[in-house]
């Protein structure tokens, strides 16, 4: 792939500016934790996987921080609920927040000085980012097989190399399926009303030499019920433990015109996407976004003044409408619960 969604150089973390894509090709400096919430909240990076590393980032730039501050514990905690706080639905941020708060606190139970710590944080977050990129490379293996060889696949907002350490989940599966020599179709829904099909997967996947076809998210209904489809795969937000997936809004009324048509409908995520504690969708909390990403388009005024708007960031998927789960670990079936306990069961983080 031609770019870095995301790299630590120079001592600051490094982001492809996701806002501007495919306009300008820009990144963005971030040097603090608080810089790193900002970078979330405001979408410079976004997909949650890609979230997750950049919290991680965050947090290894918090225990710096905190190793200069006149009351490191309390500096940590303070970036800890900023970043925590940036955006409600993806569960890598939790994750990730977690996972280093966990090391963190670990290293100076045994003595390590702050400084110390810092070190093996950022140590952390390299290692965050490069787990993520060898799970995308595993759930495209994984996922692979179950393409139909020479239909289309249909996909829905991004869920590639941008959205995570590089390669994708959704769009994995969609790369490894067109190196094992399967003739498949690319379709990507433009992803109202932020666009992240048209904006960043249409750029991604030309980027890599793939021919992808935009439509409206309206249209693919029709597309799906026209038999050019042989599957669907979108990648995930958050999991529940029955298997109900949180993904970028339009994921749910597309699973239904898939089920209406007989198109399998595939979610590719990794393991940290998996949320053991929440029962079922309803206990994922659904980020609403603001009104602007709805009344403007590309800064301009398209609805009058005044309208009222609803603007949920993402919707849940029941899970019988999915055909399967794809993870790095392994693809789970119905019923999820236990597949999704099974392969999640070496990760004590999703114990809880
Ligand atoms: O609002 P976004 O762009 O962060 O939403 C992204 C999605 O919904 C993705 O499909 C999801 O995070 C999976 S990314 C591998």
């Amino acid at each position: 792939m031609g770019f870095r969604t995301l790299e630590w150089r120079d001592g600051a973390l490094w982001l492809l500016d996701q806002r501007k894509l495919p306009g300008q090709v820009e990144e963005v400096r971030v040097r603090s934790a608080s810089e790193a919430a900002q970078a979330i909240l405001e979408m410079v990076v976004r997909g949650a996987p890609a979230i997750g590393c950049a919290a991680a980032y965050g947090l290894a730039l918090a225990a710096r921080e905190a190793a200069q501050a006149a009351d490191p514990e309390r500096a940590f905690l303070a970036a800890v609920e900023e970043l925590r706080g940036a955006r409600p639905t993806a569960v890598n941020l939790r994750w990730a927040i977690e996972r280093l708060a966990r090391k963190r606190a670990a290293l100076l139970q045994a003595g390590g000085s702050h400084a110390a710590v810092a070190d093996a944080l950022l140590e952390e977050a390299h290692q965050v980012l490069a787990e993520d990129l060898a799970a995308c490379r595993a759930i495209g293996k994984n996922g692979a097989d179950l393409v139909p060889d020479g239909s289309g696949i249909l996909t829905h907002c991004n869920a590639g190399g941008l959205a995570t350490s590089g390669y994708g989940t959704a769009l994995g599966i969609v790369r490894a399926a067109l190196g094992s020599g399967k003739k498949c179709a690319v379709y990507a829904d433009e992803t109202r009303p932020w666009l992240q099909g048209a904006r960043l997967t249409a750029w991604e996947l030309l980027q890599d030499g793939i021919p992808v076809t935009l439509l409206p998210d309206v249209a693919a209904a029709s597309l799906l019920a026209s038999g050019k489809v042989g599957c669907v795969v979108v990648g995930a937000d958050r999991i529940a433990r029955n298997g109900d997936t949180a993904n970028k809004v339009g994921t749910y009324p597309l699973a239904l015109a898939a089920n209406a048509a007989g198109v399998p409908f595939f979610v590719a995520a990794p393991i940290s996407t998996v949320d053991l504690r929440a029962a079922t969708g309803r206990e994922i909390p659904i980020e609403e976004r603001g009104a602007e990403e709805v009344t403007h388009l590309a800064g301009a005024r398209i609805a009058a003044e005044g309208v009222r708007v609803f603007n949920p960031a993402f919707d849940v998927t029941p899970a019988r409408l999915i055909t399967a789960i794809v993870t790095e670990r392994g693809v789970a079936r119905p019923p999820y619960e236990q597949a999704l306990r099974a392969l999640s069961l070496t990760d004590q983080a999703h114990a809880g």
